[in-house]
């Protein structure tokens, strides 16, 4: 893997800038930058509305990037909806599938807000009961989910990667406790798409919600997988243009496609700039970016461990490169500023969206380094040096 190379088609770092925080949102290369440029220029126009030779362009090309997107995760392409981000995707299953009183749903302490949240409102709304597992040393373990996933449990609700610890749950595993107790099982991927490779059948997994501008795409875009018989038992949170088959005065008919799920005008120019983004990734090979992202993982935890005065929040567990940390008597806010005004260096502080981990972790925040493709073995030695030199400063 050439990241010299890949770096050439992300020009914001060729300002200097050390770019640490793709796990809240990644860069994005110039040939994703020029295809959605390319749509406003080119073929700007609705998709599957008109007959017109630009709006066939603009839906063969919007099509074609559910195709790439469900290939990506090895997915059918009508099990694939595009939404505006992780969050939409995991509230529509949320608010589509139906609850009981007599329910169960099993998630974690380590969940971001994006899926907790609305559990707790399933919860709050519905009388549902809502289990929560710790994890043990920064691990969620399957012994612990076993114990409270029985016949009464509709779903199962976690992430595959911590967007705090970076740790990685076992899915697979988890899918076949599920299956045991016909449980659904609705995966976050917000942080394991962008850096593992992902196939959905492998994990199992019914629900699969992602973002895709953390993987290389646009914002405002975010994908919900969702297995084929569900489709059809997952109720909309918006119908109208674009999702039926039929209406009538009485009645109307929804399509058995992802269409249903994807209401009015979507987001075409950044929808396609995700297929594009899922191209750039395939190119490269997801084998060898989890391969480099290792590397610099290692370097950065070992390094980390070694300066007095820092912690860091479960160094040597199974994980991607999202590391956790803070030095002691500092905030992690002034940590993260000093980090960008000494060293250029962008890092993400606070809370994280997971409040119940914070406090879990008896602490208020953290520094997050989230590293991806594009940053090299030189910025992790900054890095440290700069981290060693505040923590020095501080005592
Ligand atoms: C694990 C996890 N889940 C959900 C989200 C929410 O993602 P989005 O901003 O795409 O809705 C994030 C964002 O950081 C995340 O890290």
């Amino acid at each position: 893997m050439n990241v010299e190379k890949i770096r050439e088609d992300f020009p914001i770092l060729g300002e200097g800038i050390i770019y640490m925080d793709s796990a809240a949102t990644s860069l994005t290369p110039e040939p994703v930058v020029a295809s959605v440029l390319s749509y406003y220029r080119d073929y700007n126009a609705n998709v599957e509305r008109g007959v017109h030779r630009l709006s066939q362009v603009a839906s063969h090309l919007y099509e074609e990037a559910h195709i790439k997107v469900a290939d990506f995760i090895n997915a059918k392409e009508e099990e694939i909806v595009f939404t505006k981000n992780t969050t939409e995707g995991i509230n529509l299953v949320a608010s589509g599938l139906g609850w009981e009183r007599k329910d169960k749903i099993v998630t974690s302490i380590v969940e971001h807000h994006s899926n907790f949240m609305p559990w707790l409102r399933v919860k709050k709304r519905f009388g549902v009961a809502l289990e929560i597992i710790k994890p043990n040393n920064g691990v969620l373990r399957l012994e612990d989910f076993e114990k409270v996933i029985d016949d009464r449990t509709k779903l199962v609700a976690i992430t595959h990667v911590s967007n705090v610890l970076g740790s990685i749950t076992p899915i697979k595993e988890m899918a076949k406790i599920c299956e045991d107790n016909n449980a659904l099982l609705l995966v976050d991927g917000a942080q394991s798409v962008p850096h593992l490779s992902v196939d959905v059948k492998e994990l199992g997994c019914d629900f699969l919600a992602f973002a895709g501008h953390k993987m290389l795409g646009p914002t405002g875009t975010g994908v919900l997988f969702m297995r084929t018989p569900l489709l059809e038992k997952i109720e909309p949170l918006a119908i109208g243009g674009g999702t039926m088959d039929d209406v009538s005065l009485e009645d109307y008919k929804l399509k058995e496609t992802y269409e249903r799920f994807e209401a009015g005008t979507p987001n075409i120019a950044d929808g396609i700039g995700l297929g594009v983004a899922v191209e750039y990734l395939e190119k490269i090979g997801m084998d060898d970016i989890r391969k480099h992202e290792g590397k610099l993982t290692k370097k950065l935890v070992l390094g980390l461990e070694e300066i007095e005065n820092v912690e860091v929040y479960h160094p040597y567990i199974e994980r991607i490169g999202v590391i956790s940390f803070n030095i002691k008597r500092l905030n992690p806010h002034d940590v993260a500023l000093m980090l960008d005004e000494v060293s250029n260096i962008m890092v993400r502080s606070g809370h994280h969206c997971c409040m119940p981990l914070m406090k879990e972790l008896g602490v208020v925040g953290t520094v997050r380094a989230s590293l991806y493709l594009y940053n090299t073995e030189e910025e992790i030695e900054t890095l440290l040096g700069t981290v060693e030199e505040i923590a020095r400063s501080s005592v």
